[in-house]
């Protein structure tokens, strides 16, 4: 089939780029000229594990344009994949979803309108009435959330739990079903606010779990016991399930902290007030806040204090720093008046991060007199962190483990101070 894609993001690029590897003749719009320069000239202006490579292998099948026109022409289906960021208030920001709908050009021809964006329930009955409004009858709509994770969006293109079609017309579901053809998967076939819900509510279940676990963990440390071993006796259970288990500081990225506060936001606009979720954002933002009390635990004061942050990125195998938990670290501690140094081996757009951060491009360079080092994001280049080297280059031996990344006992071997995340420190204590 012919597919047009608005947005050339991580959703429209690895969306478009599998549906091209599936054998469809796909064409990607972004209305950055840039952006758009860049891909056909072979940059791939994102991190995403092995993308640049299916680019190149499918680049026959593949259209980069900015023109609105190049998209829609003989386009069977479009795909919605632009950006809905939050709003000061917390709800979704859908201008760049109202922009594609409002450009869609009077044609006779059937087309498939598919809202991959996460939006708020509801958005897809306000797309339908405003294209009926402008008579624009032959375009169906369907919702098909996406439910790709950044690091590994193509084995979950290609190997999903689920495919989630919400469609007004069961032929328009229809469409978007065959166009998976080749991925052996559940079609989980709805209406179009329950789609536009189950994505909403997937988000928001994996963060209720997050902050469980970061709250078990936060018990661990009072109580002696460990939280890696309580996450592996919880998920055993297969009610349960073992993903999502993993303590650290906090989730990121540019999804789940949106999404939960859009949910929360839409139940509240609603008249419903969503205490679970508000339960969920705060415990988060007091996770990442928990690392600053563990290095004055160990420092006394961080003030003129080097700390090395080690890790930008929301979360390992990509350069996505959107709502990172080292954003919040770095900012708390200059505020406190430390020295703050940062590495990451992936991400070069550094200007979200606060005036005052020492950008350093080694890890030796980030430890170099340090007081404390802070693992922010579990690279696997961190795992031999605690070496002979990093003891002889740091002034205090300490390390701050938010991601639970190492193991305590060879860390205290090498002569570190080591606190993790829900990791006893000291013995049990009785009831
Ligand atoms: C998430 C979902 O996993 C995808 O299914 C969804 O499609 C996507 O949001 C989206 O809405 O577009 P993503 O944000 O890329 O994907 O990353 P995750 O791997 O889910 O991690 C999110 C955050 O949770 C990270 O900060 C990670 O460090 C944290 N996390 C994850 C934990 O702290 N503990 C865990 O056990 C798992």
């Amino acid at each position: 089939m012919r597919i047009g894609i608005f947005g050339a993001g991580y959703v429209g690029l690895v969306t478009g780029t599998c549906f091209a590897d599936l054998g469809h003749d796909v064409t990607i719009r972004d209305i950055v000229p840039a952006r758009v320069e860049a891909l056909r000239a072979g940059r791939v202006p994102i991190y995403e594990p092995g993308l640049k490579e299916l680019i190149a292998k499918n680049a026959a099948r593949l259209t980069f344009t900015t023109e609105i026109a190049d998209v829609v022409r003989d386009a069977d289906v479009l795909f919605v994949c632009v950006g809905t960021p939050p709003t000061h208030s917390g709800d979704a920001d859908l201008s760049a979803v109202w922009t594609v709908v409002d450009e869609l050009p009077q044609d006779d021809r059937r087309v498939v309108l598919v809202m991959k964006s996460t939006v708020p329930v509801g958005t897809g009955a306000k797309v339908r009435t405003a294209l009926d409004e402008r008579g624009l009858h032959n375009v169906g709509y369907v919702s098909n959330p996406e439910f790709l994770a950044e690091g590994s969006a193509l084995s979950d293109f290609r190997n999903p739990d689920r495919v989630v079609i919400g469609a007004y017309e069961a032929a328009d579901g229809d469409v978007v079903e065959r166009l998976h053809q080749g991925i052996d998967t559940v079609f989980v076939r709805a209406d179009v606010a329950s789609a536009e819900m189950v994505k909403l509510a997937a988000n928001a279940a994996l963060a209720v779990r997050i902050s469980f676990i970061n709250e078990i963990a936060n018990v661990c440390e009072l109580t002696g016991a460990d939280v890696n071993t309580v996450a592996l006796g919880i998920g055993l259970d297969h009610r349960l399930g073992k993903h999502f288990l993993r303590a650290g500081i906090g989730f990121g990225g540019s999804c789940f902290p949106k999404d939960v506060s859009a949910l929360k936001q839409l139940a509240g606009n609603a008249g419903y007030h969503f205490q679970l979720l508000a339960s969920v954002i705060e415990v988060n933002e007091l996770q990442k806040r928990r690392v600053i009390g563990k290095l004055q635990k160990h420092l006394g004061t961080v003030r003129d204090k080097r700390v090395a942050l080690l890790g930008l990125a929301f979360k390992p195998n990509t350069d996505d720093m959107r709502e990172a938990p080292s954003l919040v670290l770095s900012a708390r501690l200059l505020a406190e008046g430390a020295d703050v140094r940062v590495w990451d081996p992936v991400v070069e757009d550094l200007g979200q991060l606060p005036h005052g951060v020492v950008v350093c491009s080694s890890v030796e360079e980030a430890l170099d007199g340090a007081d404390a080092a802070v693992i922010v994001t579990e690279w696997d280049e961190l795992k031999s962190v605690a070496s002979a080297d990093a003891l002889a280059r740091m002034r205090t031996p300490l390390i701050i483990d938010g991601r639970n990344l190492l193991d305590p006992e060879t860390v205290r071997a090498a002569g570190f101070t080591y606190e993790g995340v829900g990791r006893a420190v000291g013995p049990a204590v009785s009831a």
